[in-house]
């Protein structure tokens, strides 16, 4: 699809420029080592409710508490970050890892509304400075999915003084963190957290193909987020501030039909570029600025692109699905993908992606930093195929010219996957949630041996050379 079709306003930005960009990125000639750029990061991403454990006082416990976790699974203690998150850092230390992202638990820094939690703070304090003196450089996101209940009782992000609330809750965390951090992410990823709640009803809310809705969410989560952005320029210089965006692959499933063609154009566009769109013009696509109202306080409002890329999805043409868009949204048995889930397969594991992701990502001018990207896969089957050929595609990106600073793999260790609870397993470490055990994968040490030497071996990327099916 053209790209250019996607961004009716935004020039072609110069790829090639940058504050700061990282160079000595050469083209990979065969049979030699692909080599990564002085000061890459690399690093591994996590958020709050997924490890810390005990989070009880979110939305996402109380969809656990009424029975919704499709799984069945209940978050428990999860991967016991809030007494013991050391552990783990000190896992990534031994791993090469250098960078990590990890986020802040607003119900648990707000519990009730304008009744700080000091102590809480204080543990964020003691996790950020055990990064540091492990010389890991932390990135804070303030929103990953969940936030503090009497936030959702009063209509979370549609409720008209959300963006003011969150605007209150940035200060906070970035006063009382600020010394210790730099890097922030405002929020996780906005088109999942409106499509799963307001449209596909997987996520709380839980409502179902409210299109219109939805995008009135998106609003609300882009004024709160125009407002963080701000405030932390405001209380600290040189902060380095953007957003978490879930870019999908989206494919036609009969590419010579006209239909397929269009309905994914549409759920591209939709899903991929309005959150983007709004950042770079200051309104939402289509007839969705009606709904939305004035955005232009939006324009311009980052530092960095934050890509979470997993895969590719197959799009094809149903008139009995009006509520999809007339699309049915599928994954192909015949693809390389990892585990499936409770509501089916993911996606289809696609190293592509990466690159496909980042090149839409440039036009924004902006520095990119891959923020997410993993398979669920418990055995290990396809994540070292994976992980050594999206990081092959990422080089091959970064040697288009494209400013791509780090990349971080989701995950760590197995943590408590949302409504798949402990079925679907992302880390590079495997983890027992009874006993706490910790066993580093195969795709681990692979990505620790990577991070380590600042490159990938040529050897491995001919050992990992197949199409991840055989
Ligand atoms: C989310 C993570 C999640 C991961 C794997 C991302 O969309 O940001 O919280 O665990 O996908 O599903």
């Amino acid at each position: 699809m053209p790209l250019r079709w996607c961004f009716p306003g935004i020039k072609r930005a110069a790829i090639s420029g940058g504050r700061g960009k990282l160079t000595n990125v050469q083209p990979a000639p065969d049979g030699r080592d692909l080599i990564f750029p002085d000061g890459f990061l690399w690093g591994v991403s996590t958020s709050a409710h997924q490890v810390e454990g005990d989070n009880l006082n979110n939305q996402w416990s109380a969809w656990e508490a009424s029975g919704r976790i499709k799984s069945g699974d209940r978050c428990g203690g999860a991967c016991e970050w809030w007494t013991n998150a050391e552990r783990d850092f000190d896992l990534a230390r031994e791993m090469g890892i250098n960078a990590m992202r990890i986020s802040v638990e607003w119900s648990r820094i707000e519990p009730r509304p304008g009744v700080w939690d000091q102590q809480a703070l204080e543990r964020y304090r003691e996790m950020l400075r055990g990064l540091h003196q492990r010389h890991i450089r932390p990135l804070v996101s303030l929103h990953h999915f969940t936030h503090p209940l009497w936030f959702e009782r009063m209509q979370g992000f549609l409720a008209a003084d959300a963006p003011a609330l969150f605007d209150r809750y940035t200060r906070r965390v970035v006063s009382s963190l600020g010394d210790l951090c730099q890097d922030w992410v405002t929020f996780n990823e906005p088109n999942v957290y409106c499509a799963m709640g307001y449209a596909v009803g997987l996520f709380p809310p839980g409502r179902r193909g409210e299109l219109f809705t939805s995008m009135k969410v998106l609003a609300g989560v882009l004024r709160a987020h125009a407002r963080a952005y701000r405030a932390i320029h405001e209380l600290q210089s040189g902060a380095n501030v953007g957003w978490a965006h879930n870019y999908v692959v989206f494919q036609p499933l009969r590419p010579g039909l006209p239909f397929d063609g269009w309905i994914t154009r549409l759920h591209h566009f939709l899903f991929n570029h309005s959150f983007v769109g709004a950042i770079a013009e200051g309104a939402l696509p289509l007839g969705f600025r009606r709904v939305a109202g004035d955005l232009s306080e939006a324009r311009g409002t980052c530092d960095f692109f934050g890509l979470n890329v997993y895969g590719r999805l197959y799009v094809c043409f149903d008139p009995r699905k009006p509520a999809q868009l007339f699309g049915n949204i599928l994954v192909p048995e015949d693809v390389p993908q990892g585990d499936t889930g409770a509501e089916g397969p993911l996606a289809e594991a696609y190293p592509g992606a990466l690159r496909v992701a980042a090149a839409y990502a440039a036009r924004l001018g902006k520095p990119i930093y891959v923020l997410e990207n993993g398979v669920p896969d418990a055995q290990d089957r396809i994540r070292p195929w994976l992980l050594v050929n999206a990081l092959g595609e990422l080089h091959a990106a970064l040697a288009d010219g494209i400013d791509i600073r780090g990349y971080f793999h989701w995950t760590l260790t197995d943590n408590f996957e949302w409504n798949d609870g402990w079925r679907l397993r992302f880390g590079l470490v495997e983890l027992d949630p009874a006993s706490q055990r910790r066993t580093m994968r195969e795709s681990g040490r692979l990505f620790a041996a990577i991070a380590k030497q600042n490159r990938i071996p040529s050897e491995l990327v001919r050992r990992y050379s197949g199409n991840g099916t055989g």
